[in-house]
């Protein structure tokens, strides 16, 4: 199994690009299934999720042509009403294909989505919002398959604010007949971008962005082409690595509005940054001040951004202390930090106080998902000495050909195959 072995202790100077939003682009793969015509996706990262949700939509008869950063989709027909077994168990996002395969061929099955081992990860408020829009739920062992002849517009209130059930509610409503209002939506920009492209290929749909979002049905949609907007937790990423070890970092082709509430408390940690309209400039910290953050649903602080941010106040001259309500698992990666030398107390699951500063030491560990994968390669980058990291997928997972990149700027990382 390949692994990176990492030297720590370099300064990183240089320019660094951010790629296409992962989480932007799954999901418009799946909407790319609710038309018959071709989508052309631009600024694809190449990283493994996607690699996994468009061989999912092949299965499922869509011809897919890969370029560079790049891919043609067109769905001409859905020959297969069964999503793969063996790669929705991968990815937590395969359920965002149900909608389509269901709003053009009348019924969907699945198995229950795997994904980032990060807490329990249910599926209610997508059962619960299909069955608002007139499809019946069947359960067999661990599959579930949805039905309906005519998918119907609805009212549908989301009594926990979800990211991926707003997408999924937001794409079957598409070609629903009749009018959807999502209430208690979630807000991340790549909602509104989703939307803003859906629209230009005929779809009709107000208030993306907000909590609130009306979705007319439509017979068809058009094909077209879209960008991807930048990756706003892979931005957040490069920011905490070039504060823990630059230098002189130069982000490009990011969107800082998008992590605003990352850039208050990285600031309030005694970062430096400088900020241009799609460009940060990060120098390295030499003192770090403690921090106290509460991850939130977009605008807040993003969940993906805290165990980075975790491991940044590791280096802070006093106790931080970190809660993160979302996910149950989100921190349990910790234990891993402290057998390198971090002094980091688990209050309960969701709360942890961090105690530092504290010198790291290089060791073996291995990745237990994607963005606690990635915190584990930034922490071998700061300790003494050298760390081998193990099950890489999780981190390929979200970061295209990181360790080129960070080659780039003078770490001393490799790939052993
Ligand atoms: C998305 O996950 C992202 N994934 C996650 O990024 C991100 O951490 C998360 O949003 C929060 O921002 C994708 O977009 C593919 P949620 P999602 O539904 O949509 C509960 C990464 O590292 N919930 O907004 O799956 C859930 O348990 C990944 O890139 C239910 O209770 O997250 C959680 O507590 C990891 N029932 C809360 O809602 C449901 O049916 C928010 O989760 C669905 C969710």
């Amino acid at each position: 199994m390949p692994y990176f072995e990492i030297t720590g202790g370099k300064k990183l100077n240089g320019e660094i690009e951010v790629k296409g939003a992962k989480n932007a682009a799954l999901k418009a793969v799946a909407a790319a299934l609710l038309s018959s015509e071709k989508w052309i996706i631009k600024n694809l990262p190449q990283i493994e999720d996607i690699n996994r949700i468009l061989e999912m939509a092949e299965d499922l008869g869509a011809k897919i042509k890969r370029g560079n950063n790049k891919v043609e989709i067109q769905a001409k027909s859905i020959k297969k009403t069964r999503l793969s077994e063996k790669l929705a168990g991968k990815l937590r996002a395969s359920i965002i294909l149900a909608g389509p395969v269901l709003a053009r061929m009348g019924k969907v099955s699945m198995p229950y989505p795997g994904g980032c081992v990060i807490g329990k990860r249910p599926i209610d408020l997508f059962l619960a919002g299909f069955q608002k829009m007139g499809a019946k739920v069947k359960w067999q062992d661990d599959h579930f398959s949805l039905s309906a002849r005519k998918l119907k517009g609805a009212k549908i209130f989301f009594p926990k604010i979800s990211v991926t059930g707003t997408e999924a509610m937001m794409i079957t409503a598409v070609l629903a007949e009749g009018e959807t209002i999502l209430e208690n939506a979630a807000m991340e920009p790549e909602i509104p971008a989703l939307a803003e492209f859906l629209n230009r290929c005929g779809a009709k749909i107000f208030g993306a962005g907000t909590p609130t979002i009306r979705i007319k049905g439509v017979k068809g949609i058009r094909g077209g082409q879209m960008k991807l907007i930048p990756d706003r937790i892979e931005t957040g990423t490069f920011v905490i690595l070039a504060a823990l070890c630059g230098g002189k970092i130069k982000i490009r082709n990011c969107n800082p509005d998008h992590i605003r509430a990352f850039l208050v408390n990285i600031q309030k940690a005694g970062v430096r940054i400088e900020e241009k309209k799609n460009e940060l400039v990060v120098w390295g910290a030499e003192k770090i001040n403690p921090v106290n953050v509460t991850t939130h649903e977009y605008p807040g602080f993003a969940t993906d951004l805290q165990p980075p941010f975790t491991l940044l106040v590791t280096q802070a001259r006093g106790t931080s202390q970190i809660h993160d309500p979302i996910f149950e698992g989100r921190l349990l990666f910790t234990d891993i930090l402290n057998s390198m030398g971090a002094n980091i107390v688990l209050n309960d699951p969701h709360r942890a106080a961090i105690h530092g500063p504290t010198r790291l030491r290089g060791r073996k560990i291995a990745s237990p998902d994607l963005r606690a994968g990635i915190t584990l390669l930034l922490a071998g980058l700061i300790a003494k000495g050298k760390t081998v990291v193990e099950n890489i997928y999780q981190i390929d997972r979200g970061y295209e050909k990181i360790e080129e990149r960070l080659q780039k700027l003078g770490a001393d990382i490799k790939r052993i195959m």
